[in-house]
């Protein structure tokens, strides 16, 4: 989720790139370069931390006159947020910017660049390196950058710029957004949306997956398997909120349409044939613990209580989940024989941090699964697991959950693989289920409008219960979560088998029940537990692939063959439900009352 931009013309190239690096701020920042080439000489800033970082470091440097610049702010996934890992990365006499992982970045190394001393940890690096290399054996430096791409899998937009062709940005895209926009005085833009490019470009061309090519002023050459394509623009928006949302209307709609794409992000590289690779692990040994216990808030919470079933059903270990603020002062018995992973989005929740501090005194081994590199869990706990959703804008996390979910996901079925827990049968078909998530997380618009349709009806009533079983009490939690934060209804999460034992008393018409009904898990049950509640009068939305004659409204969801696509589909409809209603109450859906996207407060 880094932010990239490129410009060749005559302006002050750092005013644009830092002025454009401000405007992708909003997709996630840890450090920030970038490098300028005119009249043959580079030079080139970086700086870790805040943009403001980078534009002090820059004060002195002015670029007037004819040359070509590149920018980047980075989100880290391959290596820390150091100042030798921030991007540009360079050769001998070229500079390379990349927004997405190069998958194969090892085979890279060892096959054509074995000698090459590299200065970062990143995968990035090793496109400036092959492009230098293929430059000795062609005739021009297109052709290299042509067999560079090649050799590249993975996502990538990639601009690279060469002393060798000094007025020139090579250009590529793949699996992440790219860019190029021009307007009437030869100026060319680059930007990972349009709203670096607003007020300066006034037509724009979105590049499709698996394009490349070169421009100089007033020229662009686009290609795609070697043969020449043609460009199409259109003109551009002037609203930047508006291009900063990608043409949503919320944050958190635009981040609930990302999540194919972020859960693609966490799964690249990590599973190799029918093995999931988690290098980050490497040091760990996770047949060496009895148990693992799980320390998270609010949506990491929901993700962690999700995951203990993956633990106990795949891994075979016992595991427990704890809310961080109860853990910390409970007097906990603590295990240095029990794996602690605690989960955060940002890294920086006091209430998790602490507890994780707790646990590390003890002796207990400690994992952090979460979104920002350096970060104060990152650096407190032994090992980490980067989720790689990229900044979340959006106060009511979604993407994040989706990605943490992932990120578990993938480590239940590398400790149950390393310990011998599951088969080859089990492990080839939970990895066809895996890597069959990000199209079951494309958002079915005709499923999105009937929410917004439906949405009138539930704005009223003294009450919601999301109810499910087995995994899907979880996700009913998070669904309420979501629900209650961004419309202020009062919602509650429920095992749906629990509901007779109390809050059934509460059942009436003004009783709203958004029942999970999966196929693939428990299906007779929860619907004896919805049929009880129907005889009581409350209101139903029934979410299930199977359709439920007693229901006041119905969603039907895809016939899956996996309780996680299951999962996955109703996650992304609850999300849906609880953004169609707070729209329709006229609330601020990004930023409700009452709540923050970091606390780091007790
Ligand atoms: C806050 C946010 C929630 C988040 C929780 C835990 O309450 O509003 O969206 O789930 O903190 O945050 P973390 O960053 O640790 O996941």
């Amino acid at each position: 989720m880094c932010g990239i931009v490129g410009y060749i013309g005559e302006k002050e190239k750092r005013d644009f790139l830092l002025g454009g690096l401000k405007e992708l701020e909003y997709r996630g920042y840890d450090s920030a370069g970038i490098a300028v080439l005119k009249e043959g000489e580079i030079s080139s800033f970086k700086a870790t931390g805040k943009l403001s970082n980078l534009v002090s470091k820059t004060e002195d440097f002015s670029s007037e006159g004819f040359g070509i610049g590149i920018g980047h702010t980075r989100w880290a996934t391959h290596g820390k947020p150091t100042e030798a890992n921030a991007h540009p990365h360079w050769g001998q006499f070229s500079y390379v910017i990349h927004n997405g992982i190069i998958e194969n970045y090892k085979e890279i190394k060892e096959q054509f660049l074995p000698h090459i001393p590299f200065l970062s940890q990143t995968d990035t690096e090793v496109i400036v390196h092959l492009f230098e290399y293929f430059v000795n054996e062609s005739t021009s430096g297109f052709e290299a950058f042509e067999k560079t791409v090649a050799h590249l899998h993975g996502a990538y937009a990639i601009l690279l710029i060469t002393q060798k062709e000094p007025d020139v940005i090579f250009f590529a895209k793949n699996a992440v957004p790219l860019i190029l926009g021009r307007n009437n005085t030869g100026e060319i833009f680059f930007g990972s949306s349009d709203a670096p490019l607003i007020g300066f470009a006034k037509e724009v061309s979105y590049l499709e997956d698996g394009q490349y090519g070169f421009a100089k002023a007033n020229v662009v050459s686009l290609f795609e398997n070697k043969i020449a394509q043609n460009l199409h623009y259109k003109p551009l928006t002037h609203d930047k909120l508006f291009a900063q949302k990608d043409g949503y209307r919320y944050f958190m709609e635009k981040e609930i349409y990302e999540q194919s794409s972020v859960v693609t992000e966490t799964l690249m590289g990590r599973i190799k044939g029918n093995e999931v690779v988690l290098d980050e692990l490497a040091g760990m040994d996770v047949t060496g613990f009895n148990a693992i216990k799980i320390c998270a808030c609010g949506t990491s919470y929901h993700a962690g209580l999700a995951a203990s079933y993956l633990f106990e059903r795949l891994s075979k270990v016992r595991c427990s989940v704890e809310i961080a603020s109860e853990f910390r002062y409970k007097e906990p018995l603590l295990d240095p024989k029990t794996l602690f992973i605690v989960i955060s989005q940002s890294g920086e929740t006091a209430d998790t941090l602490e507890a994780l501090k707790m646990a590390q005194k003890s002796g207990m081994p400690t994992l952090a699964i979460c979104n920002v590199d350096n970060s104060s869990i990152v650096r407190t706990a032994d090992a980490t697991l980067l989720t790689r959703a990229g900044i979340e804008k959006g106060v009511a996390s979604t993407k994040a959950f989706a990605t943490q979910m992932m990120t578990l996901w993938l480590l239940s079925l590398y400790v149950g693989h390393h310990r011998n827990a599951i088969g080859t049968e089990k492990m080839n078909e939970e990895m066809k289920a895996l890597l069959h998530i990000p199209l079951v997380l494309k958002v079915d618009e005709a499923i999105h409008e009937k929410l917004h349709r439906l949405s009138k009806r539930y704005l009223h009533g003294h009450g919601f219960f999301f109810i499910g079983r087995d995994i899907f009490f979880p996700l009913a939690l998070e669904g309420a979560l979501k629900l209650k934060e961004i419309s202020y209804l009062h919602a509650e999460g429920y095992p749906a088998g629990e509901m007779k034992h109390g809050p059934i008393a509460l059942a009436d018409s003004e009783l709203f029940t958004i029942a999970l009904m999966p196929r693939t898990l428990l299906y007779d049950k929860i619907k004896s537990n919805v049929q009880e509640l129907s005889a009581r009068d409350s209101t139903l939305l029934v979410i299930s692939p199977e359709p439920f004659e007693l229901s006041d409204d119905f969603i039907q969801t895809h016939a899956h063959t996996h309780p996680m696509a299951e999962f996955f589909e109703m996650m992304v409809i609850t999300q849906l439900l609880a953004l169609e209603i707070s729209i329709r109450l006229g609330n601020d859906v990004d930023m409700p009352r009452n709540l923050a996207k970091s606390v780091t407060v007790e």
